[in-house]
């Protein structure tokens, strides 16, 4: 006899959290209510480096409504000494203390908090706030600070520095017949995520705060506090259900967070601090980053020789590290290769994670320099690439745990036409606009984090799954839910997920696209071991027609656990728990990653991205009109979730193509364009049709669930691709992204 059982991991589903989010029925931090809730506005510097020489706060404390101004001079004494302020993801140095002294960092640092009883008196009174700043010279300019720039002797947790070098790079590329070599550069970005940075901190009485705060991980917020404020942890509970957006930058705890938790401290009320647009744009941001390639081969197109040595901005008071130029070590064969990566210290905030942290830069740089070959050597380049491909990691000379990137190149350039490409620049015409057709390479890392899950289990059948971890909006809910109800055999809708608690099992932060394999194992072992305690229930149970079967032999399947041999014969987990005399069933347990297997392969995702531009000659105007992107990332829990992921990733890679810059003005040492209006992210104007393949890919090796992860991967290798398009098309090289309309027609 044969059964289907239809399952919901591999198979599309709705987000379970979707009905919540467009009916604006899930509360984000900035929204939570509170009675009494007092309300603090940041009082922004505009100096970028100096001295606070007074603060005249009283026109601000004649408002009415206005309840109390904090700076630096009258904050209330914090506790905690420097490394009390280091977070969980915090790289080496001084973390940014908020209010701790008259120093003036970076333009926009937080120099008062202004707390009223509504939002609009605080922000009037805030505008009545006089600060004097005495200045000093600050230096933004990183070409200005090119020469200063070193290695950062102490290294940052989890960011691989780049690999010793290989054979001799500099003797094979003098040496190689044709070379290509050039300098790549990206413009600062900012996340700019939908929603802005805010944290209610709701006054529980007797020194208990509970803390809605915007954050990729509850803990990370939970741990800063009571380090910083010196409180038992069992005060303060940090929630953050929803996310809307961070994309990096809610991975540390940003400064409102500090300021409306101290204001509740000493008020002894509720308080709400929630940043403005152009607020959002005074902490971490993606450092702009410049590449010097080399890349040098034989005239058959074998490499011969890779140099890559990237040089990006950090603070003044942290070692901000990013992997950079790792993967022009990982991409392609090659005996001689020389990677390097240095920072120099900027008077900005310190530079934060952003979408993929380091990978499309360099990737940007080295699949730049590839094409630049291609054409040298007259070689398709999508040929180039496949002729050199690594099969190995040669970073760390050990094999991958799968790596189905060629699969990703054929099936890529198959569904986008690429076999109709014609070679030459600027042959490709529809009507008056050029038409180029690109390609690159995309690479992230596929990780695992230590996580823990509990699912419970009631009398009625329901199953209620719980962990610390957040959905940054990325389906976390859902696949989690689909893992579940697979697993015990249930509907999806009678599984219910809780997220973003610090009541709940400990998680780490959301991000590096390691939540599908962490979270997912954890929930993956938690419903596990349920089973096997439901099964002994199941078998003690009075003439159980189970009592003779060994685990192997059961299936769970409609709220039922049945012998495979005879799907009738069995019982209903509700009557499980009924006969054990039980209300709930409940276990936790804890994922981490092999670490034997982890010693052994090298586990990365990948891509192909292929990207048609349209380009306007007379006006520089570039539209960006198909892009197929081919990922293979193991297994899909949810092809979905799983496509917007990608989806999301492209159409930030196309940012970083054409749009997004951070303006720094040197001689202010501020970020300028510190608005949606001014700071272009794509719209969907600008967005064309994403045609995404999700390459077959098994993997036995990264974690139980065969997952590797898929937020960060659609970014990487995508501005690369439309750079290369948009050579095809005018026969331009661009080497500094965005490629604005001025770089086409100068
Ligand atoms: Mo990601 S930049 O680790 O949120």
């Amino acid at each position: 006899m044969s059964t289907t059982i239809e399952t919901h991991v591999g198979s599309p589903r709705r987000r379970v959290d979707g009905r919540l989010k467009v009916t604006g029925a899930a509360r984000y931090a900035g929204e939570v209510a509170a009675p009494g809730l007092l309300h603090g506005y940041v009082v922004s510097g505009m100096i970028a480096k100096g001295r606070i020489t007074a603060i005249d706060t009283a026109a601000a404390e004649a408002v009415p409504g206005v309840v109390k101004i904090f700076t630096h001079a009258n904050r209330p004494n914090v506790p905690g000494g420097d490394a009390d302020y280091q977070d969980m993801v915090a790289p080496p140095g001084q973390p940014f203390r908020p209010l701790f002294n008259d120093r003036i960092l970076y333009s926009g640092q937080p120099v008062a908090l202004v707390v009223a009883e509504d939002f609009g008196t605080a922000r009037h009174a805030a505008s009545l706030v006089n600060v004097r700043i005495e200045a000093e010279p600050h230096e933004t300019d990183l070409d200005r600070l090119r020469e200063s720039a070193y290695v950062p002797p102490e290294k940052r947790e989890g960011i691989a520095p780049p690999p010793e070098p290989r054979g001799n790079a500099d003797a094979a590329f003098a040496a190689s017949p044709m070379r290509v070599q050039n300098e790549y550069r990206i413009a600062s970005e900012h996340h700019n995520p939908m929603e802005p940075h805010a944290s209610t901190v709701i006054w529980e009485g007797g020194g208990r705060i509970t803390v809605h705060d915007k954050i990729q991980g509850v803990k990370n917020s939970h741990d800063y506090i009571t380090a910083v404020f010196g409180l038992p942890p069992d005060d303060v509970r940090v929630i953050s259900p929803f996310v809307g957006g961070a994309f990096g930058i809610g991975l540390r705890p940003q400064y409102q967070l500090f300021l409306a938790v101290m204001a509740a401290l000493d008020l002894e009320r509720s308080v709400r601090v929630e940043l403005t647009r152009e607020q959002m744009f005074t902490f971490g941001y993606r450092p702009g980053t410049i590449n010097a390639v080399a890349v040098g081969a034989n005239p058959d197109g074998k490499l011969q020789a890779i140099r890559h040595a990237a040089v990006a901005g950090t603070s003044s008071f942290e070692e901000y590290q990013e992997v950079v130029v790792n993967w022009s070590g990982l991409l392609y064969h090659c005996d001689n290769i020389a990677l390097n990566y240095r920072i120099a210290r900027l008077d900005t905030y310190t530079p934060a994670d952003m979408r993929a942290p380091g990978a499309p830069l360099g990737v940007f740089a080295i699949e730049s320099a590839i094409d630049e070959l291609s054409y040298a050597l007259k070689i398709d380049p999508l040929e180039l690439r496949l002729n050199n491909y690594a099969d190995t990691d040669e970073n760390a000379g050990k094999p991958f745990s799968s790596r189905e990137l060629r699969a990703a190149c054929r099936q890529g350039a198959e569904r986008f036409g690429w076999s109709k490409r014609q070679p030459e620049p600027r042959s490709m015409r529809a009507g008056r606009e050029l038409v180029g057709w690109g390609m690159a390479t995309g690479i992230w890392e596929a990780m695992m984090m230590p996580h823990s899950a509990r699912a419970t289990l009631t009398a009625d059948g329901k199953l209620e799954l719980a962990c610390a971890t957040a959905d940054i909006g990325t389906g976390t809910y859902t696949i989690l839910t689909q893992i579940a109800a697979d697993s015990l055999g249930l509907r999806m809708e009678d599984v219910t997920t809780r997220l973003g608690d610090t009541s709940l099992p400990e998680a780490p932060v959301e991000g590096g696209s390691w939540t599908a394999a962490s979270a997912g194992s954890a929930v993956h072992l938690a419903c596990e071991k349920l089973r096997q305690t439901l099964f002994q229930h199941a078998r003690g149970m009075n003439a159980s027609p189970l009592a003779n079967a060994s685990f192997e032999h059961v299936q769970f399947r409609d709220g039922r656990i049945d012998l495979r041999t005879a799907p009738s014969e069995g019982v209903s987990i509700v009557d499980v728990l009924r006969a054990a005399g039980l209300d709930r069933i409940e276990e936790q347990e804890t994922a981490a990653p092999n670490a034997e297997t982890k010693a052994k392969f090298s586990q990365y995702t990948h891509s192909a991205v292929f990207a048609e531009v349209r380009v306007d000659e007379q006006l520089g105007v570039v539209r960006v009109t198909r892009i197929v992107d081919a990922v293979a990332a193991g297994k899909i829990i949810n092809p979905k979730t799983a496509r917007s992921q990608i989806i999301g990733g492209v159409v930030f890679g196309l940012g970083m193509a054409l749009h997004e810059e951070s303006m720094l003005d040197h001689k202010l040492g501020r970020f300028m364009n510190r608005n949606l209006a001014e700071y272009h992210v794509p719209a969907n104007a600008d967005v064309p049709e994403i045609d995404v393949i999700f390459v077959d890919e098994h993997d036995d090796k990264a974690n139980p669930l065969g997952v590797k992860g898929l937020g960060e991967i659609g970014i990487v290798g995508t501005a690369a691709a439309i750079a290369n398009a948009i050579f095809h098309a005018t026969g331009k090289r661009v080497r500094s992204l965005p490629i604005t309309i001025d770089k086409l027609i100068e």
